[in-house]
């Protein structure tokens, strides 16, 4: 720190010239308490203009800031602080006199730590609910001396178990997802062929509902993507498509081209979405309706990592709904 590097006047200019690119604030303050030069960011964000020279108490509004720049600390000093609703992380230091004031906006890694935070206690609690009902199956099994009560008992276990191994393999899909390495291996696949495939994984849940599943992709209609990713998320479209549905609803898959973007459409005559939950059901663990979810075993993943998958191959999912009538999900994959 104490041996000083010479900079050529020219260079210094160029270097003052740098400061204004900086998408972070500076501010020197004289011993006299006039400030001696704000980057552009700092300009911006106080909204000010041309303080140099000016006593910083007639430049900094903001009581946060001044009060920090105020106080006659003898080292340096670091605080977080809020501005314009945005978090800043505060560092002054003096050097020769002068205070070297250095504003960071945290506010992207807040939101970061927050969402983490939110992330770990949804999983905590959707984990905890199936074990707090598995113990006390397994204790009533315990002392249940029926046969069949020990079968209905072991069917509950069983239920509980399944909808674990969904939430674990569905973190393990998003964990994949986000991870550097990841990539997307793109080919041609035959989406009537795809569909088929994907439907035999699923059809036992159309029985329960006596749903009709028509796929009427037409014969030689391409998509160009990632097999196994594509397949994560159709599956995941088709089985919300059919859970969500009414007794004798009906399901329907299409492929068209739109502009620059080949469509997928899954739609069907479900229950609907309400208008003002349609910008949420994309988000991690959200739910329309927490109870009736559970009934059907759903934890609230499938939509973000369909959404997840569509952004990985640059392409984007739409959704459509009417309350009580149906919805429909369409997934842009850019063209070839
Ligand atoms: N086709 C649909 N019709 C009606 N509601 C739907 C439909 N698809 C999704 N939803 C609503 O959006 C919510 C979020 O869907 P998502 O697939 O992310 O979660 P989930 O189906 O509850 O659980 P998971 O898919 O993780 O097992 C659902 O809980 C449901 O309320
Ligand atoms: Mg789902």
């Amino acid at each position: 720190m104490e041996t000083v590097k010479k900079i050529k006047l020219s260079d210094f200019e160029t270097f003052l010239k740098f400061l204004d690119y900086l998408k972070e604030g500076i501010i020197v303050i004289d011993e006299d308490k006039t400030v001696n030069y704000a980057n552009k960011y700092v300009e911006n964000l106080l909204n000010i203009k041309e303080p140099e020279g000016k006593h910083f108490a007639d430049v900094i509004k903001n009581n946060y800031l001044y009060s920090i720049i105020a106080h006659e600390y003898d080292k340096d000093v670091q605080e977080e602080i809020i501005i314009d609703d945005k978090k800043f992380l505060v560092k002054v230091y003096h050097i020769d006199n002068k205070k070297f004031v250095h504003l960071t906006d945290i506010t992207p890694f807040e939101v970061y730590k927050q969402a983490k935070k939110d992330f770990v206690s949804n999983v905590s609690h959707e984990l905890k609910t199936p074990i707090a009902v598995l113990k006390g199956v397994i204790e009533t099994l315990e002392a249940e001396e029926n046969d069949k009560g020990k079968k209905k008992f072991i069917s509950m276990a069983q239920k509980r178990i399944n909808q674990m191994n969904t939430l674990i393999n569905d973190l393990l899909i998003i964990a994949r997802l986000e991870s550097k390495e990841d990539k997307i291996i793109k080919t041609n696949i035959n989406l009537k062929r795809f569909i088929d495939q994907i439907y035999e994984d699923l059809s036992h849940l159309t029985q329960e509902k006596n749903v009709k599943f028509y796929n009427k992709v037409n014969e030689n209609f391409k998509i160009y993507g990632d097999e196994k990713k594509l397949s994560i998320l159709l599956k995941n479209l088709i089985e919300n498509a059919i859970k969500y549905n009414k007794e004798n609803g009906k399901v329907e898959v299409k492929g068209f081209l739109d502009k620059d973007y080949t469509v997928i459409e899954v739609k069907d005559t479900g229950i609907g979405i309400p208008k003002e939950a349609l910008p949420l059901i994309f988000e991690r663990f959200y739910r329309v309706d927490k109870s009736r979810s559970r009934n059907v075993g759903g934890t609230g993943l499938g939509l973000s990592i369909v959404k997840h998958i569509a952004e990985a191959h640059k392409g984007k999912v739409s959704v459509e709904s009417t309350l009580g009538k149906g919805s429909s999900f369409k997934v842009y994959l850019p063209k070839p």
